[in-house]
């Protein structure tokens, strides 16, 4: 069976990308082949692994325009038993301003096309299938966390992301009945002197992660789970992957 995770948080720059972009590596590193989709059209990620020359890009699929097989690509150059493959949003403005400004019907239609890709990519044999989403509640980031299996909840241990997490869980993912599981990162160490709670608002905690410089700095350039297995970010990854394959496998 596929799983479709997306990756979601209602606040900006808790990490969806980081971990969405290491959660696939693990994922390839377990055997699995494994497509990374950034359906952040509005923040698209310019991301130097990923600098591919691929012209076609997750707004044509949206707009219709190509099947979603046009627009991934493969990233080879690691030892993995599994695949990873990637599929990037159009960063230039004129292409997020055009995304931007579709109206509900659009989206409507827009979650249709997003179905029909992950029917092509089941097709074509992929085991796992990771969503990077914009924070907050539009329709977009909705879309994705529609079409998933289920949703790794992304939030800092400060009152604002709790409460606006909380909001999140009882608004939008219990309304639509989605599995999740919560990742607590960029956490202090004296945030570990209480005990970390097994769950927050009914769901479980997945991983609580440390707020590390390294992983600031190195997942800008580098995919972390490839080039340092035993890193605790790392090791973080392989913990999340492995609980979401026992809650959906
Ligand atoms: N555990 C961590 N420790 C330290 N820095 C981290 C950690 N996780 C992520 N970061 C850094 O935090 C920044 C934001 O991460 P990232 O871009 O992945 O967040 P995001 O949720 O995708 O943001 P956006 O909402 O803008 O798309 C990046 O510079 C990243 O390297
Ligand atoms: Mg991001």
């Amino acid at each position: 069976m596929c799983m479709t995770i997306a990756i979601h948080s209602c606040k900006g720059g808790t990490g969806k990308t980081s971990i969405g972009i290491n959660l696939a590596a693990a994922y390839s590193l377990l055997g699995k082949n494994v497509c990374f989709l950034d359906f952040d059209s509005k923040a698209t990620c310019f991301f130097s692994p990923f600098d591919f020359k691929s012209k076609k890009w997750i707004n044509d699929v949206l707009f219709d325009k190509c099947s979603i097989m046009d627009v991934i690509n493969e990233v080879d150059e690691h030892d993995k038993t599994g695949k990873l493959h990637v599929g990037l949003s159009n960063p230039d403005i004129s292409a997020i301003r055009e995304i931007s400004s579709q109206d509900r019907k659009w989206q409507a239609h827009a979650l249709k096309m997003i179905m029909n890709a992950k029917r092509e990519l089941v097709s074509a044999g992929m085991d796992v299938i990771i969503l990077d989403t914009s924070p907050g509640v539009d329709f977009a980031s909705i879309n994705a966390v529609a079409a998933s299996d289920f949703v790794v909840v992304l939030l800092k241990p400060v009152y604002s992301s709790l409460r606006c997490t909380e909001n999140l869980v009882n608004g939008v993912y219990k309304l639509l009945d989605k599995p999740c599981g919560i990742v607590e990162n960029m956490c202090h160490e004296s945030y570990f002197l209480e005990p970390v709670p097994n769950e927050r608002f009914g769901i479980p905690v997945l991983a609580t992660i440390p707020c590390l410089c390294d992983v600031a700095i190195k997942t800008d350039t580098q995919i972390m789970t490839f080039e340092e297995r035993e890193h605790p970010f790392s090791e973080s990854m392989f913990n999340i992957a492995g609980k979401i394959m026992d809650r959906l496998e």
